[in-house]
């Protein structure tokens, strides 16, 4: 039997992830250790290996097959667009895709004039506003604190995560239009779905029927 190799993304999802893990049976001892600096980790018994990676490359390790599974934010897997099966929505992370400025930016928002919107997710705001709301708006590729942009004068309005919304508060920005619900998704290489289908839709079932327990 090879090994199956699952990308998580750091930070919380992975911790989400790995005690979901737990729940079905697997487990990997070795990742829990917050100070080691291993990169990958591996259960002998399950042939599972697993890795740390950024968001965004999750999918990058996944289409190419140097991961057989990962698990990332739909947000990450709308921007990057790539060639995989998104296979579950793990129940958890979960937040939403908005339009926000302050509220004297939502007129903006409906009238036809060219505004500016700061985003960390080029692509997501270009399919809303030129494929769904058919508004031409000039993009404003950004790295992080997207909120400031609308203060400092950057943009009118972001495309940004909203999950309590206190950032917004915060900073005296609104939700003007929702784009689409985000959380934690499985996505599985394709080649892999078919060489490896016994093993992979088993986790799948095992995490389905976790999740259903959860949920209830
Ligand atoms: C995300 C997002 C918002 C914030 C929303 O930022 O970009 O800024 O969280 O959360 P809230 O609604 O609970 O306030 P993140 O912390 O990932 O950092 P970033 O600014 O680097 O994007």
């Amino acid at each position: 039997m090879r090994y199956l190799t699952i990308a998580l993304t750091k930070g919380r999802l992975a911790s989400k992830t790995l005690e979901l893990l737990e729940k079905t049976g697997i487990t990997c001892e070795e990742m829990k250790d917050k100070n080691t600096r291993k990169l990958i980790f591996v259960n002998e018994e399950k042939k599972l290996r697993f890795f740390l990676a950024k968001g965004p490359d999750v999918p990058t390790y996944v289409e190419y097959g140097a991961a057989d599974i990962g698990v990332v934010g739909k947000d990450t897997i709308l921007e990057e667009g790539r060639k995989l099966y998104e296979v579950l929505d793990l129940g958890f992370g979960k937040c939403r895709m908005c339009i926000c400025g302050p509220e004297s930016a939502r007129e903006l928002l409906e009238s036809n004039r060219l505004i500016r919107v700061a985003t960390k997710y080029p692509n997501i705001a270009k399919d809303y506003f030129l494929n769904k709301k058919h508004q031409t708006v000039e993009i404003i590729k950004l790295n992080g604190s997207i909120e400031l942009a609308p203060i400092v004068g950057l943009s009118e309005v972001i495309c940004d995560i909203v999950e309590t919304g206190s950032t917004l508060r915060e900073n005296g920005l609104k939700v003007l239009e929702e784009v689409c619900p985000l959380s934690a998704r499985m996505v599985v290489n394709q080649v892999s779905m078919k060489m490896e289908n016994e093993r992979i839709s088993a986790m799948i079932q095992d995490l389905k029927r976790i999740i259903r327990e959860e949920q209830k």
